[in-house]
């Protein structure tokens, strides 16, 4: 779905990318890891179409995104949703406000559809509360709701769960897992946490200073829900 041929990306000074190729099929779970300033957000900026390549080709569904007239960009963009680390959600909005946006701004209005998408994360109790009462894992949960309402081919979360707890971590991996059980989504996963691209991803990009040094080949683990009490999972950690 994706192929990427010697792709770099130049800001006046800075090179972000160097010589990057790799191909993804439709429907995998890609992790990319690296250190900070390792060119992984600049990675995950062209795969959503919001910036170009500085050289090399970048080809998605198969076309070269460069030969896309404006028109076809904007319709490729609607099949690509997006997580953030500090979630982005609209202070001013409700919660079921926030997850209706990308579709209001297409002009589809579907309240059945935001619902739904609400319940599956486990937040259709709070649809009408506002971004500052919810905890960071509420938000980041709700944000995840807004990435799926025009049902993306490829999903990119950039650092999604770094701001979470563990607990929280796992819940979002755990909707993950369930999105893509459910739907044929091809997801990028940024990440500097290790343990948890484990646990998610079956192919790991290895990023180091705005080069890709390697493919990391992963056996996820699919998390179930965990019945343990917390005070017993502490317990037993710190026992370890
Ligand atoms: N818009 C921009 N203009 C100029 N330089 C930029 C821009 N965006 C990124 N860079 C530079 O490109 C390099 C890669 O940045 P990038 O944000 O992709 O790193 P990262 O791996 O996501 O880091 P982090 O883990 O801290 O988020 C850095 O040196 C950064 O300063
Ligand atoms: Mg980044």
């Amino acid at each position: 779905m994706y192929t990427l041929e010697h792709v770099s990306k130049v800001y006046e000074e800075t090179i972000a990318l160097q010589d990057i190729s790799f191909s993804v099929q439709q429907g995998e779970i890609v992790g990319v890891v690296g250190k900070s300033g390792s060119g992984k957000s600049t990675l995950l900026r062209l795969l959503n179409l919001l910036e170009t390549p500085t050289e090399g080709r970048l080809v998605l569904a198969d076309k070269d995104v460069t030969q896309l007239s404006k028109k076809e960009i904007q319709q490729q963009k609607q099949k690509i949703g997006m997580v953030f680390q500090q979630y982005n959600l609209l202070n001013n909005l409700t919660v079921k406000e926030n997850v209706a946006l990308p579709l209001k701004l297409i002009g589809v209005k579907d309240e059945e559809k935001v619902l739904e998408l609400l319940s599956f994360v486990g937040m259709a109790h709070k649809k009408d509360s506002y971004p500052a009462q919810l905890s960071g894992g509420e938000k980041q949960r709700v944000a995840l709701a807004r990435a799926l309402t025009r049902n993306p081919d490829v999903l990119l979360c950039d650092e999604a769960t770094s701001s979470l707890d563990e607990e929280n971590t796992d819940d979002v991996i755990r909707l993950l897992q369930q999105i893509h059980q459910e739907f044929p989504v091809t997801i990028f996963f940024v990440s500097h946490e290790l343990d948890t691209v484990k646990k998610l991803c079956e192919r790991v990009l290895v990023m180091e200073d705005s080069r890709l040094l390697g493919t990391v080949e992963n056996q996820p683990t699919l998390l179930e829900k965990s019945n343990q009490p917390y005070l017993e999972k502490v317990q037993r950690r710190l026992a370890k």
